[in-house]
């Protein structure tokens, strides 16, 4: 796949604004598109908003949530860490533990992607994901420290969607770590890190999946 610069990013993403409300299903596949090519340009993050996008929509599904509201969470979901486009690939990739300072910068992803990408009106509802994708329920999260109910329905969906794929991802730092690890950790950060309501969520979806695969 060819390398994409950021000003070709910020061309397509605002063709895709433009249609996202009229036409959204051709919207999300152009979206689907661009953001796989800009995952697969960062070592270790291939196919990482595909699959945060692939839960986050089974949560949604699992949560009853609307046409609209899927749009919405698709949308955000594949956006989720547009910021890191902006933040030093060397700290990314690093493969030893970050100093505070580095974490305070990987930490500024979400900030800087909201604000990139809050010059697309189109984007809005989206950008709460964008934006609380990193909240803590128990509001010690990052940027805003926000809590529980607080923090918009589709960063608390996201936040689940991303810590799983990240925990059964391999990271320069360490192996990945299995299914039922990543549950576990799941179950036990419940109501301090992530809502319970969607962890349960969670939850189900994976034992409907294993259990599809049954049959
Ligand atoms: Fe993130
Ligand atoms: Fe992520």
């Amino acid at each position: 796949m060819e390398d994409i610069n950021l000003d070709e990013i910020i061309d397509c993403l605002s063709k895709i604004a433009e249609i996202l409300h009229d036409k959204p299903k051709e919207a999300l596949r152009e979206l689907r598109e661009i953001s796989a090519r800009v995952d697969s340009q960062v070592p270790y993050r291939d196919g990482h908003n595909q699959r945060v996008s692939r839960y986050s929509l089974q949560l949604g599904k699992q949560l009853e949530l609307n046409e609209k509201e899927m749009v919405i969470l698709e949308t955000a979901a594949l956006l989720h860490d547009f910021g890191k486009i902006c933040i030093d690939e060397k700290i990314l990739i690093k493969p030893s533990s970050l100093t505070d300072r580095e974490k305070t910068e990987i930490q500024q992803h979400a900030i800087k992607g909201y604000y990139i990408l809050a010059g697309f009106a189109e984007f809005e509802d989206a950008l709460d994901g964008v934006r609380t994708h990193h909240e803590r329920f128990d509001g010690r999260g990052y940027p805003e420290g926000l809590m529980k109910k607080n923090i918009p329905l589709i960063g608390r969906i996201i936040a689940v969607a991303d810590a799983y794929d990240a925990m059964t991802s391999k990271r320069p730092y360490r192996e990945a770590r299995t299914k039922e690890q990543a549950v576990e950790e799941l179950k036990k950060c419940s109501g301090s890190q992530f809502d319970p309501i969607v962890v349960d969520a969670f939850i189900n979806v994976l034992n409907i999946g294993a259990w599809r695969k049954k049959i």
